[in-house]
């Protein structure tokens, strides 16, 4: 086995997204794409990671301590190139290797395939390789100035001649070194161009000036796409959310109307899941087997138990676990709160911190009050237990197994199991008071 060590490039500007936020935080499928790519290096099996950030960027240092905690973290004081950038990690350079890899932290999609295909070229005798591809338009990329099979130089869009602007096949952004060379090659580059930056993609020309072997591995665009501004970004969700829905149906979920289902990085799908059209998965959400997932609900932070149904029109939010074969129905919001197995809560309903033991049934219009203003407090309902409609059950309260909350109560103290609770005023009803009320009332009407 080859040994390995990639140095992801995450410091520049990112000028053109126009934002506070370093541009590798923003994120795809809510996982910043800085992530994409430490997550794809993990899975490609690299030894070593190190990833060089931007002097003011405490965020994109936080980000990665907890996104890959392995890795060691490089500042790269002023932004002078992308090779000024991997010369960032020199101590990890210094460190003998067989392959050294150089991933930026702005073309997220890059796979585990697309490593290996550049290592192969390692393995097979270049000193370095370049991951090439064929974007639909080359605009803003380096072009690969070919001879024949042979890789002669990179050209940046901003130092190409009009005949190099025609080159179709353009640098992905990718590139791997021989361990042995990585180091002398990257410090031989000059700054000699248009930006008056140090450019990796010198590299090319410094291994042919040295007789080094330079290889390119064609790579699909898809895996190289580079994202330089909002509307890449976009274009980027649009890539990632196409790939995430076919993955969910090729395991087993019918997506009705796949493109109008959106799912977090992370989104986890048991078999035979329903997903009706239009429903959003934020973050941390798992959904176990049969489950159904109706129309225009938002999920995020949750986890849904076998045989459950959740919406339409559904809230789930972070801490939400329903339960085997419960329901949440229409303009229901669940945050923080375990539904039980079986229970029910299907309409217009908020619960919040708290317990909704087995087999409950939750009235339209229940709301546990959890907060004062201050402080979060917890409701807790038992088994069994029915809650009558358009109860308020102010927190912190107990709701005992079997017990039954008349309709329309607000309920400040806990009520024992099977008890029955009111928490209403007594109706009162006045025989022909109505008729009486109506001619008052006309008395009293204004001339017109
Ligand atoms: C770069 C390539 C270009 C290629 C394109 C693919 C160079 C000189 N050009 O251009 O050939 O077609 O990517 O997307 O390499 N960075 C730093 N420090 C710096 C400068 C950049 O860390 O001083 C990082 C950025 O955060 C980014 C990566 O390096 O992750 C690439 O930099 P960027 O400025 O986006 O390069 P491009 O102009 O897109
Ligand atoms: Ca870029």
């Amino acid at each position: 086995m080859r040994e390995s060590l990639a140095v992801v490039l995450a410091a520049g500007e990112g000028t053109r997204m126009r934002s506070a936020l370093p541009k590798v935080l923003h994120r795809i499928g809510h996982l910043p794409m800085v992530g994409h790519v430490l997550k794809t290096l993990g899975s490609a099996g690299i030894d070593r990671l190190a990833v060089v950030v931007g002097p003011n960027h405490g965020a994109v240092r936080a980000a990665v301590g907890e996104l890959a905690p392995h890795a060691s973290i490089h500042m790269q004081e002023q932004r002078l190139g992308t090779a000024h950038a991997v010369l960032a990690a020199r101590p990890e350079l210094e460190h003998a290797t067989d392959d050294v890899l150089v991933v930026y932290g702005d073309t997220p999609f890059v796979t585990p395939e697309a490593i290996a295909h550049l290592r192969a070229g390692l393995a097979e005798g270049a000193s370095v390789v370049v991951a090439g591809f064929r974007p639909e338009s080359p605009k803003g990329y380096g072009r690969l100035v070919m001879e024949g099979e042979r890789l002669l130089a990179i050209r940046e869009e901003k130092d190409a001649s009009e005949a190099e602007r025609q080159i179709t096949l353009c640098n992905a952004g990718m590139m791997a070194f021989r361990g042995d060379v990585a180091l002398a090659i990257l410090d031989a580059i000059g700054s000699d161009n248009a930006q008056k930056e140090f450019y990796l993609t010198d590299a090319v020309e410094v291994a042919n000036d040295r007789g080094l072997r330079v290889d390119v591995a064609e790579i699909a665009a898809d895996e190289v796409f580079g994202i330089n501004d909002r509307v890449q970004l976009a274009g980027a969700e649009q890539l990632f959310q196409a790939q995430r829905r076919r993955a969910a149906m090729v395991e087993g979920a019918t997506l009705i109307a796949p493109e109008t289902v959106f799912f977090a990085h992370d989104t986890v799908l048991g078999r035979d899941v329903t997903i009706e059209p239009n429903v959003v998965f934020g973050p941390g959400v798992t959904v176990a087997d049969n489950v159904v997932i109706r129309a225009f609900s938002h999920i995020e932070g949750a986890q849904v138990a076998s045989g459950a149904t959740v919406g339409p029109f559904a809230r789930l939010r972070p801490g939400a676990e329903i339960g085997e074969g419960a329901h949440i129905g229409n303009f229901v919001e669940i945050k923080a709160a375990t539904v039980e197995t079986g229970a029910k809560v299907n309409h217009l309903t908020y619960i919040g911190d708290a317990r909704v033991g087995a087999k409950s049934n939750i009235g339209a219009g229940t709301v546990t009050c959890n907060y004062d203003g201050v402080n979060k407090f917890r409701t807790d309902i038992g088994a069994n237990a029915f809650i009558g409609s358009n109860s308020s059950l102010v927190a912190p309260i107990a709701i005992g197994d079997g017990a039954y909350v008349a309709s329309g109560s607000v309920l400040t103290e806990d009520v024992e199991a099977d008890a029955l609770a009111f928490g209403r005023a007594r109706q009162v009803a006045k025989p022909g008071r109505a008729a009486v009320l109506r001619e008052a009332q006309k008395d009293r009407r204004k001339p017109t």
